[in-house]
């Protein structure tokens, strides 16, 4: 059984907030992704659960119990660093049993301990090779590994993938969350890439300016944002700005129309594999949207300066309560004036 609360968590770099009023908690096996833009937080909270940083104020409970100021070694927590840091004097092998030899584990157990992991890991092929002999994605699973060798109640890991290329990300996705399934371990990924997120974790924790924006599961964060900063940041989308208040709507959400709907003028046209994204002009609104159609689609009618229509289904738009990070933040509109010299004009 592991379970963590965040209580209340603030944090503080001379007079600037770097976590404010954190909280949150993780239930036994969780896989948990801190999400946020650059500087938003998430090392840091990292590194306050790990307790290599201490909070201003707050407190980190685990199973009950204040650990708050207990020292990182007497925590039994993974940990991998955003650099991940392999010995490169050691091989594989070595820097994967290193933290093993102070443990009292029989030299038996331990041997059966570390095979497995090495066939977890899919490291077999390359145990004695030094950390310049391997690949990026090898290096990286070599430090997953040397944090899981020590059993720990939980693993906590900051931008394991952030290093490397699209189809070794991939890859080493589907195998982290394998193995994290597989061995049950309660899990904190923080990641900047939201599609990480999206298909890594059970819940994901939004985060902004040291603030928590929303938790939530990756579906509701993505069809339910709780705030416009939550709708930008995860995803594509258009803000539509109706008197005060504000709906937004996904470029796949909008539907295309050759005779009926809200006149637009298409402005470009990207084709982007699977689909084709749209820019267009709504006439009468003095704003440009983006639309997302299936590239399988026959969209032959649809040049540049071509005139469409389109509709926003009532069930898709998702209207903000709280516009304060509208203002916060300079989303979409800003080249509308290029556009309208442009499109509207010709
Ligand atoms: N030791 C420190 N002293 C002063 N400021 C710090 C310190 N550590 C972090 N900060 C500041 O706190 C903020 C949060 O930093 P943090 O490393 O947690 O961000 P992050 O979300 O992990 O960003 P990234 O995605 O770039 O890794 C940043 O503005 C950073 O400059
Ligand atoms: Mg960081």
């Amino acid at each position: 059984m592991s379970h963590l609360l965040i209580n209340d968590i603030t944090k503080k770099f001379g007079n600037f907030f770097a976590l404010k009023n954190v909280n949150f908690e993780l239930e036994d096996g969780e896989f948990l992704c801190l999400l946020g833009p650059s500087g938003c937080g998430k090392t840091t909270l990292l590194r306050i659960i790990a307790g290599l940083e201490e909070p201003d104020s707050g407190k980190i409970f685990l199973n009950g119990k204040d650990i708050t100021s207990v020292h990182p070694s007497k925590r039994k927590f993974g940990i991998v660093f955003q650099s991940y840091a392999l010995f490169p004097n050691m091989t594989a092998y070595e820097n994967i049993t290193f933290g093993l030899k102070n443990k009292k584990s029989s030299k038996n157990e331990m041997q059966r301990k570390i095979n497995e992991l090495f066939s977890i890991v899919n490291l077999d092929h390359v145990k004695f090779r030094y950390p310049s002999q391997l690949s990026g994605g090898e290096q990286q699973r070599v430090a997953l590994a040397r944090a899981l060798a020590l059993d720990p109640d939980f693993l906590l890991l900051d931008e394991p993938l952030s290093a490397l290329d699209a189809k070794v990300r991939n890859k080493l996705r589907k195998e982290i969350r394998e193995t994290q399934e597989k061995l049950k371990i309660t899990t904190i990924m923080v990641t900047h890439d939201q599609e990480e997120a999206l298909t890594m974790a059970d819940r994901i924790v939004v985060m902004d300016k040291g603030k928590i924006m929303q938790i939530d599961i990756p579906q509701r964060i993505y069809e339910l944002p709780a705030n416009p900063f939550v709708a930008d940041f995860i995803g594509d989308i258009n803000f539509i700005k109706d008197n005060s208040a504000i709906t937004a709507i996904r470029p796949e959400n909008i539907c295309i129309d050759e005779k009926r709907g809200i006149e637009a003028k298409v402005y470009h046209r990207e084709f982007r594999g699977a689909f084709y994204r749209l820019t267009l002009c709504l006439v009468d609104k003095n704003q440009m949207i983006k639309v997302d159609i299936p590239s399988n689609k026959k969209i032959g009618f649809l040049e540049n300066n071509e005139r469409v229509f389109i509709e926003l289904p009532a069930d898709k738009l998702i209207t903000f309560k709280d516009n304060e990070y509208y203002h916060d933040h300079n989303y979409g509109n800003n080249n509308f004036d290029e556009f309208k010299t442009k499109v509207l004009s010709s």
